[in-house]
């Protein structure tokens, strides 16, 4: 008998510059097969999460739009009770931004992050801030601010926000893993079109850079992207590691880089379900 997936994705979500649902068509026509396989909306997880071998989540939308069933989502797998693809143990976006507070302290290559005014001198000295709220994702909530702007804009109690210098990058680059495994990178030479990739050859520095934050991360199992720009030194800095559900971007590939990317993932899902 083949294993069963419930493939959580929301075809109709409206993202910015990508079609969600023909990424996931593509994948589920490969996915099914080697698994019998079911797609479920992420709103509605919890009615059918115990009939299935494992629940792969997929392109979701930004969970701050149904937090209260997602933070529950998170304690019934924390219990024990789920198995999940990504492994829920990472600490990530998964979890929010917060752990770019860490990063920066733990002096990782990352844009310089706080989220306290009394920590402003971890940031260089700059005219213009980005100020981004912790749960946010497909850029919710993203403000430009002056210095003398920053107190009002933060909220000194719930530190729900974040603080960023902003950086006038050259271009922005994801690296795209599963498991540990690099799988391959896309870059965005337009910079006023986030979502307009094109493939991109990593350097020996880049992949180290990348493969550092998927170490520190250190997930049981999982597609992850590492979302990077390149400043005007000429350094990458960590943007994001998108480590809940991060878009693939699959149709723009080669033929055959898309190719491999399935084997690996069928592979890497027959691993966690054995787990
Ligand atoms: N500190 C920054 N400086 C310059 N641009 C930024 C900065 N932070 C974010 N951006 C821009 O906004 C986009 C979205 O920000 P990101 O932190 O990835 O949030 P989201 O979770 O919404 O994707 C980035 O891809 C980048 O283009
Ligand atoms: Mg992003």
């Amino acid at each position: 008998m083949q294993k069963t997936l419930l493939f959580v994705t929301d075809l109709y979500y409206e993202a910015k510059g990508r079609n969600y649902y023909e990424e996931d068509l593509f994948l589920t026509s490969k996915l099914r097969e080697d698994f019998q396989l079911v797609l479920c909306h992420p709103e509605d997880i919890e009615t059918f999460e115990k009939d299935f071998d494992l629940i792969v989540f997929r392109n979701a939308g930004p969970v701050a739009n149904f937090k209260d069933k997602y933070l529950a989502f998170r304690n019934r797998v924390a219990a024990g009770y789920l198995k999940t693809y990504n492994s829920f143990v990472g600490k990530a976006d998964m979890k929010g931004k917060e752990y770019l507070i860490e990063l920066t302290n733990a002096q990782f290559p990352v844009i310089p992050t706080i989220d306290t005014l009394e920590s402003l001198h971890k940031l260089p000295n700059v005219e213009t801030y980005i100020v981004k709220p912790k749960d946010g994702a497909d850029s919710i909530g993203l403000e430009f601010a002056k210095k003398e702007e920053l107190g009002d804009k933060m909220d000194a109690e719930s530190k729900n926000t974040l603080v960023q210098s902003f950086i006038n990058f050259e271009y922005e680059v994801s690296f795209y893993f599963i498991d540990k495994e690099f799988q391959y990178a896309l870059y965005a030479p337009d910079k006023e079109k986030r979502w307009e990739l094109k493939e991109y050859a990593p350097t020996e520095a880049d992949l180290s850079f990348a493969e550092r934050f998927i170490e520190w991360n250190n997930l049981d199992w999982g597609i992850q992207r590492v979302d990077a720009c390149r400043n005007e030194q000429g350094e990458l800095l960590l943007v994001e590691l998108e480590d809940l559900n991060p878009y693939l971007s699959l149709l723009e590939l080669t033929e055959e880089t898309r190719r491999n990317f399935v084997k690996a993932l069928k592979k890497s899902i027959q691993k966690a379900l054995q787990a």
